[in-house]
C-alpha cells in the first residue's frame, strides 16, 4: 500500500485533511499525518518509508529529500516553493510539485483586507481614506494578481500591472492598464501589491530605489514573500517619509525597529495567513492528493516544477 505523509507544520483546515484522506482511500493509499510538528528530528522519522510527501511552506531540504528512502514526489500545496529544495529531489529522481491558482483568491482577500485595515489607520477611530479612485499596481499578473484585480475593481480602483511574461493585450482585455517597466508601476501607483516568487532574481530586489519613488500616501503590500523586500531600503524609506506605510503577510526581520518607531504605519500577520482559509486549505490539499495519486497511477507530470 502506498503511503502518503501529509506534514504541516501549520496545519489544514480539518475539512482538507477529510478530503485528503477520501482521494488517497479512494486509491487505496494510505493517509499518514504529521501536523504542528516543531522538531525537525520529527519529520525527518517520518518521511523515512513514505512514497508520496504533501507540505505547506515546510522545508524540504536536502537532509529531508536523503532522509526518504522511498520518496517519489514531494507536492506543496500552494504556489511558491521556494521552501523545496528542487536540486536534491531532482539528484534522487523525485518529482516535486506546487498547486498554482488554488490558495490565490485566499491570498488577494488578504491583500486587499489589509489595504482596507490600513487606509483606515488599523481601525483606530480616527478619519482614514478610502480605495475609490486609488491607483492600484500590481506586481506580477499571475494567479493572485488577477484575483487582486478582479476584486480591487469591485473597489472602484484604477488598477495598472506589470508583468513581462503576460501578453499586454491579455490585461487590457481584463480592464488592467499594463506598464512598461518596474519603475513605472512604483512611480505611478500609490498602492502597490507584490505578487512576484521568491528566487534568486527577485530576493531584496524591492528596495529603496522603487519605493522612494512611490507617489504620496504611498502603500506597499506584500503578500509574496518577505525576502523579495531589501530591507535596508525599506527602512530608509520609512525614515525619510512620513506618508509611506507597509502591510504584510508575515513581518519582515526588521519589524522591531518599524513597530518601535512607525507607529500606524504597518500591519504585519502574526504568521503567514494568505492561505489561511478552509476554502484554500480544501483545494490546494485535494489538488496536492489528486497529484499525487496521478502521478503514481498515470505518470502525470503536469504541474512539476524541477
Ligand atoms: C503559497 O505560496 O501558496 C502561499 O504562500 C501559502 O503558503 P502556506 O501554505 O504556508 O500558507
Amino acid at each position: 500500500m502506498k503511503k502518503i505523509l501529509v506534514a504541516t507544520e501549520k496545519p489544514f483546515a480539518p475539512a482538507a485533511v477529510t478530503k485528503i484522506k477520501e482521494v488517497l482511500d479512494n486509491a487505496g493509499y494510505e493517509l499518514v499525518l504529521l501536523e504542528k510538528y516543531t522538531d525537525k528530528a520529527d519529520l525527518l522519522k517520518a518521511v523515512e518509508d513514505v512514497d508520496a510527501l504533501i507540505v505547506r511552506s515546510d522545508k524540504v531540504t536536502k537532509e529531508v529529500i536523503d532522509a526518504a528512502k522511498n520518496l517519489k514526489i514531494v507536492v506543496r500545496a500552494g504556489a511558491g516553493y521556494d521552501n523545496l529544495d528542487l536540486d536534491a529531489c531532482t539528484a534522487k529522481n523525485i518529482v516535486a510539485m506546487n498547486t498554482p491558482g488554488q490558495n490565490s483568491n485566499a491570498v488577494a482577500e488578504l491583500a486587499l483586507g489589509m489595504m482596507v485595515s490600513i487606509a483606515r489607520g488599523n481601525y483606530n477611530g480616527k478619519p482614514g481614506t478610502e480605495l475609490r479612485y486609488k491607483k492600484l499596481g500590481i506586481h506580477a499578473y499571475g494567479n493572485v494578481g488577477k484575483y487582486v484585480a478582479e476584486i480591487a475593481k469591485g473597489f472602484g480602483m484604477d488598477i495598472y500591472a506589470f508583468d513581462p511574461f503576460v501578453d499586454k493585450a491579455k490585461m487590457e482585455k481584463d480592464g488592467i492598464k499594463p506598464l512598461n517597466s518596474v519603475e513605472e508601476l512604483y512611480s505611478t501607483c500609490q498602492y502597490v501589491s507584490i505578487h512576484i516568487p521568491a528566487n534568486d532574481k527577485t530576493k531584496k530586489s524591492i528596495g529603496y530605489d522603487l519605493l522612494s519613488k512611490m507617489p504620496k500616501n504611498a502603500t506597499l503590500v506584500n503578500t509574496a514573500r518577505k525576502e523579495v523586500i531589501n530591507e535596508e531600503g525599506l527602512l530608509k524609506v520609512f525614515a525619510e517619509r512620513d506618508d509611506f506605510k507597509y502591510v504584510a503577510d508575515i513581518a519582515p526581520d526588521c519589524k522591531d525597529e518599524i513597530e518601535a518607531k512607525y507607529e500606524g504605519r504597518y500591519f504585519f500577520t502574526p504568521k503567514k495567513m494568505g492561505a489561511q482559509t478552509a476554502e484554500a486549505n480544501i483545494n490546494a490539499g485535494k489538488a496536492a492528493a489528486e497529484q499525487i495519486v496521478d502521478f503514481i497511477e498515470n505518470g502525470n507530470e503536469t504541474f512539476k516544477v524541477n
